[in-house]
């Protein structure tokens, strides 16, 4: 798919998680098929001042060749500040972060708290539209809370601004993470835009193939993000591109212990052992989530301090399938 000048080979990509979506993970997606992925969100801030933290989260595998940038800011102002180091990290699209629910960014006026403001979220578009040489992209939710749903608007002012692309979390701010997303609001959303130059991309509650599939039928939508639904399960990508052509598959056991050890490995290149050990545990639960014999393998994972505590968790879990087999 094409947006702007960025070619994806799919339209199914991994969403900005943050604490996740770190170049080790981003490089297991893609060899999974992910047509491209979100790095966490950055500080726009953060970046103007060079913080170390906020720059490492930048940084990319080996022939990641398109990475879409995700930035929170509360106006154009810090914005502005960062653009060259911005781009000096060659985004192959920027993506305006105004979906964050959480407090700590809520209370600067980034995040959801931009929903209030679409005027705002016009003003930082347009400055990036005008300023960055790749697309600008914004991810949103349907408003504020149920009585203050303002996404219809919100699209506008993103089209107005020069927006290439339009991600809907269908959830509103109140709701954080819980109830259901709102499909139907993303078929809204898609009906409205139609005819001008913008893709919109679905968010919320698509955890395997087939609901990628079902909210890109019913909602007519461009593509789809996959958040919770890929932690610790990359497959997603291939079981989405699978079931598109009738295929009904899912990663077994093998192929999930063989793909948790690698992550590992790219996270321990990533950032060394001793680091990668304690990162890789909250990936590791989504890995093991539903196996046989996976409990005890979580506990020993959940206090393992090396490569080798992993093997050994996970040769049980090994010999628990074949048990079963
Ligand atoms: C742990 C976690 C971290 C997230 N971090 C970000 C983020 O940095 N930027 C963002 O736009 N959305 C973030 N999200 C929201 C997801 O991208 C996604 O929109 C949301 O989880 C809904 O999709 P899902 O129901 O399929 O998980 C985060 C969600 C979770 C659970």
């Amino acid at each position: 798919m094409t947006i702007g000048t960025l070619t994806t080979p799919n339209p199914y990509f991994l969403a900005p998680l943050a604490g996740y979506t770190d170049a080790p993970f981003r490089r297991i997606a893609h060899e999974w098929g992910s047509g491209c992925a979100v790095t966490e969100m950055v500080s726009a801030e953060g970046l103007a001042r060079d913080g170390k933290n906020t720059l490492h989260l930048l940084r990319r595998y080996e022939g990641e060749d398109n990475l879409i940038i995700q930035i929170f800011a509360p106006d154009r102002d810090p914005v502005g500040r960062c653009l060259d180091t911005l781009l000096s990290y060659r985004p192959s699209m920027i993506d305006l972060n105004c979906g964050c629910p959480v407090n700590k960014v809520v209370r600067t006026g980034a995040g959801s708290a931009l929903m209030k403001d679409p005027g705002r979220i016009h003003s930082i578009v347009s400055f990036l539209c005008a300023n960055a040489p790749c697309p600008v992209s914004v991810k949103f939710r349907l408003g504020w809370d149920s009585a203050s749903e303002n996404y219809l608007e919100v699209a506008d002012a993103c089209i107005d601004a020069g927006a290439s692309m339009l991600t809907l979390h269908a959830r509103t701010r109140g709701q954080m993470y819980s109830g259901k997303a709102d499909w139907d609001k993303i078929r809204i959303l898609k009906d409205h835009v139609r005819g001008q130059n913008a893709a919109v991309f679905a968010s919320g509650d698509i955890f395997c193939g087939a609901d990628a599939l079902e909210v890109m039928a019913r909602t007519g939508c461009d593509g789809v993000m996959f958040a919770r639904g890929a932690i610790g399960n990359p497959f997603i990508f291939r079981q989405t591109e699978l079931a598109a052509k009738g295929i009904d598959w899912s990663a077994d056991v093998q192929v999930r212990i063989s793909t948790l050890i690698r992550h590992l490995d790219y996270m321990i290149e990533d950032s060394g052992e001793a680091k990668a050990v304690r990162e890789m545990r909250k990936h590791a639960m989504g890995y093991l989530k539903g196996l046989e014999g996976a409990s005890k393998a979580k506990a020993a994972i959940n206090s393992a301090m090396t490569r080798d505590d992993y093997l050994r968790a996970l040769e049980a879990v090994e010999s628990a399938a074949s048990a079963v087999r």
